[in-house]
């Protein structure tokens, strides 16, 4: 096939956007086809920014330990801009730690990690690319032809989109391309998936949807899910623990400010009265008013 300017412009925006949403550039990362679900160790984590106008460092997270073990379902909540997606991407390797460790595995994060995948509150899909192309371009690179058909086709249909795989992103709601961008995150078997506001920008009937999903796919394919939301009940659902991220009055920084076990097996029911007691805890310690909510 030969290349015009214009599909080779395209050609580049589909590396840069691809290497935004969930790959980077493919020299930098560590090979591994990992299908295996693996331990997080966020091992006294910090993260500061060159503050504006002054030389004082703006400091986002503050010494965060923590271990997830592999299969485990965490939960990450806080304030906007408590440092939630800061922390997803430091386990991704798309940032790094001003100080501490992130260990996957027992082995420290060093640059983008090919054993985690992340999908973001926007799909980020390559709008050109049918549904089937964009699963398929989270595929290892190497993947023999066949088995990346065969996986591609089994992802598509676990998350029933098989029928519609011939469609562009644009002829699409927003839930299918939301389940075509959970798709290309497992299509790499991870060994960590890191979800940050996956289902935000989704209706709510939608995001229930999705939360079963999420569950469905958890059972078909180990592995352990770092999953950032604002939504309580979500957690609530979903989760094995849930983690608040908080900051101290006068501080910049948030830590780790509370870590829950979420009671019981899943699917849970969503109006179990334990549940209930710890959705009011975790919403006041969100600063929410309850008597409202
Ligand atoms: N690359 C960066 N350079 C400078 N500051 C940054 C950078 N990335 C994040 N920050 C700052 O770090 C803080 C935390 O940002 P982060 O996006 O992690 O918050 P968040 O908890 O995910 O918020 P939200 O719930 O709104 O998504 C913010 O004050 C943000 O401005
Ligand atoms: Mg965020």
């Amino acid at each position: 096939m030969s290349l015009d300017a214009s599909t080779s412009v395209r050609a580049e925006e589909a590396d840069e956007a691809a290497s935004d949403s969930i790959t980077e550039p493919r020299n930098h990362r560590t090979q591994n086809n990992t299908s295996q679900a693996l331990s997080v160790r966020f091992d006294n984590v910090c993260r500061a920014f060159p503050g504006k106008n002054s030389n004082e460092p703006h400091v986002v997270l503050k010494d965060i330990t923590l271990d997830v073990v592999p299969g485990e379902v965490l939960a990450i909540l806080g304030p906007s801009g408590s440092g939630k997606s800061t922390l997803l991407r430091a386990a991704s390797g798309l940032d790094a730690p001003t100080r501490g460790t992130v260990l996957i595995d027992g082995t420290p994060v060093n640059g983008i990690d090919d054993r985690c995948a992340v999908a973001f509150q926007e799909p980020r899909l390559l709008p050109w690319q049918n549904i089937h192309k964009n699963v398929e371009l989270g595929l290892p690179q190497g993947t023999p032809k066949a088995e990346a058909q065969e996986r591609v086709r089994r992802l598509l249909e676990l998350v029933e989109l098989d029928d519609y795989a011939h469609l562009r992103p644009r002829e699409v709601s927003g839930g299918m391309a939301q389940r075509t961008s959970l798709a290309r995150a497992l299509a790499r078997r991870p060994g960590v998936l890191l979800l940050d506001e996956p289902f935000g920008a989704l209706d709510a009937l939608t995001r229930l949807k999705m939360q079963d999903l999420l569950l469905q796919v958890h059972e078909a394919h180990p592995t352990t899910v770092l999953l950032v939301t604002h939504d309580v009940d979500e957690a609530l659902q979903l989760a094995d623990r849930i983690v608040v991220l908080g900051r101290k009055p006068r501080e910049t920084a948030a830590s780790v400010a509370h870590v829950f076990t979420v009671p019981g097996d899943r699917p849970r029911n969503r109006s179990d009265e334990q549940l209930g007691r710890m959705r009011l805890t975790l919403l006041s310690g969100l600063g929410v008013d309850t008597h409202r909510h």
